[in-house]
């Protein structure tokens, strides 16, 4: 075990994002001093405060804070949450407990963690935990560059201790997994792996290649569920910088990680999805954006495979019936008109637009055109104006408003005026038939 002292005073000010978090902090120090329970920082705050102050890399401010209690957390909460304001949302399985303080009106979350033990039963499964010491709590994750501490309480107050070797494979630039059975006990760590190397630009150590071997030997990717694997893609979306999306997906298709967690998917295809999406960024609500990038890393060939990422049989059936629809139509793609182009998109969810463009780029810069502008195109005039210039009540409304969203689209009428003029035209040729 290596302990080092640290300026604890300069740690905490440099990665707390509140200054008013410091207060906060000692007063959680004092509580576990006088509990006589051991309180600490680990994993990613630790983490990112050496490569800023020892190797000066640029690291985002961190938005939680995570801290370890070794000790009896709920015993600890009651009594900080007397002394402080704000309240525990909630209690995960993993003991656990979400914090919201109320800092002079400005809310922040904090998780605070149990010093735990886990035990892998089953491959890919959730582990069972157990509350233990900081040792226990360390060695229980996922890569050397995780597992420093940094000590906020007696007995190691101000103390780094890295059981590891983490501060030498910071140095070094490795992912390190802690031992090469890592990624059967918990495949996610894959996906976080290639994250931390593609966010820090750092290498995979041998260590990583074996563990992986290891996992593929048990199949244990392809035991991982739906969710949890959706999940894991989802934060190379939400969690990363958009620049660094290409290359995560790159990664992820040149270690085979794609087809051993039993998706087929084209490489081909990733830029086109990085492009829609920076594209479209506007355009699209998160849901959309997680559901078209998850259904277009599925090779169109092999629908089926979108269970794996959390697609419903039903929605799969819905999906298949309208990429059928678009490949009929490929052929006369270029004789269709802008209103029968965008009658056909309509009638197709955004998402799976979205993926059926980069499945077939001869329709994409039609799509784009679709999200971008002409789905947002709708007549000025309301139905109950169009009541009042003489239209009947009734289904005729209706079809007027849409003839007069095609008559926009198309460019045949700009203003107010000119679909006021339409309608008195509509009505003129009715009323001489
Ligand atoms: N962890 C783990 N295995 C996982 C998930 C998490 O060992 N499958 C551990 C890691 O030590 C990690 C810590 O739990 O550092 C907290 O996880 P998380 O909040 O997801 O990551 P951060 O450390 O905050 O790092 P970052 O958010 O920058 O990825």
């Amino acid at each position: 075990m290596k302990v080092n002292e640290i300026d604890l005073e300069k740690f905490l000010k440099s990665v707390l994002p509140e200054p008013e978090l410091y207060e906060v902090l000692i007063t959680a120090q004092n509580i576990s001093e006088k509990r006589g329970e051991f309180l600490y920082f680990a994993g990613g705050v630790v983490r990112d405060y050496f490569l800023k102050t020892l190797y000066k890399r640029k690291v985002p401010k961190i938005k939680d804070l995570d801290l370890v209690l070794q000790g009896n957390l709920e015993n600890f909460l009651k009594e900080f949450l007397k002394k402080v304001k704000g309240e525990s949302l909630f209690k995960s399985q993993f003991l656990t407990y979400k914090v919201k303080l109320d800092l002079n009106g400005k809310e922040f979350l904090i998780d605070f963690i149990t010093a735990r033990k886990e035990i892998y039963e089953d491959v890919a499964k959730l582990p069972k935990v157990f509350p233990s010491d900081f040792r226990d709590d360390i060695l229980r994750r996922d890569f050397t560059i995780n597992a420093l501490l940094i000590g906020l309480s007696f007995p190691y107050k101000g103390i780094l201790i890295d059981l590891v070797n983490g501060m030498e494979d910071l140095k070094e630039g490795l992912i390190r997994p802690l031992h090469i059975y890592s990624f059967i006990d918990d495949p996610t760590r894959i996906f976080r792996g290639i994250r931390y190397k593609v966010r820090l630009n750092f290498e995979f150590s041998k260590e990583f290649f074996l563990a992986l071997e290891r996992c593929f030997e048990k199949s244990a990717l392809k035991k991982l569920s739906g969710t949890r694997l959706a999940n894991e893609l989802k934060l190379y979306l939400n969690k990363e910088p958009e620049k660094n999306l290409e290359k995560l997906l790159k990664t992820t298709f040149n270690l085979n990680i794609f087809e051993k967690a039993g998706i087929k998917t084209e490489k081909n295809f990733f830029d086109s999805i990085v492009r829609h999406l920076k594209e479209l960024k506007e355009e699209l609500n998160n849901k959309e954006k997680e559901k078209f990038f998850l259904l277009s890393l599925v090779s169109p060939e092999s629908l089926q495979n979108a269970c794996r990422l959390g697609f419903s049989e039903p929605e799969i059936e819905k999906i298949k019936k309208h990429l059928e629809i678009i490949k009929e139509l490929l052929e006369k793609w270029k004789k269709l008109s802008l209103w029968e182009k965008i009658k056909v998109f309509e009638r197709i969810p955004v998402p799976y637009l979205l993926a059926l463009s980069v499945y077939f780029p001869r329709i994409r810069k039609d799509v784009v055109n679709f999200l971008k502008k002409y789905r947002k195109i709708k007549p000025e005039l309301t139905g109950d104006e169009l009541i009042k210039l003489g239209v009947n009540e009734g289904k005729e409304i209706g079809r007027l408003l849409e003839l007069l969203r095609k008559e926009k689209i198309e460019g045949k009428v700009k203003t107010k005026e000119d679909e006021k003029n339409f309608i008195a035209q509509f009505l003129l040729n009715k009323s001489k038939n």
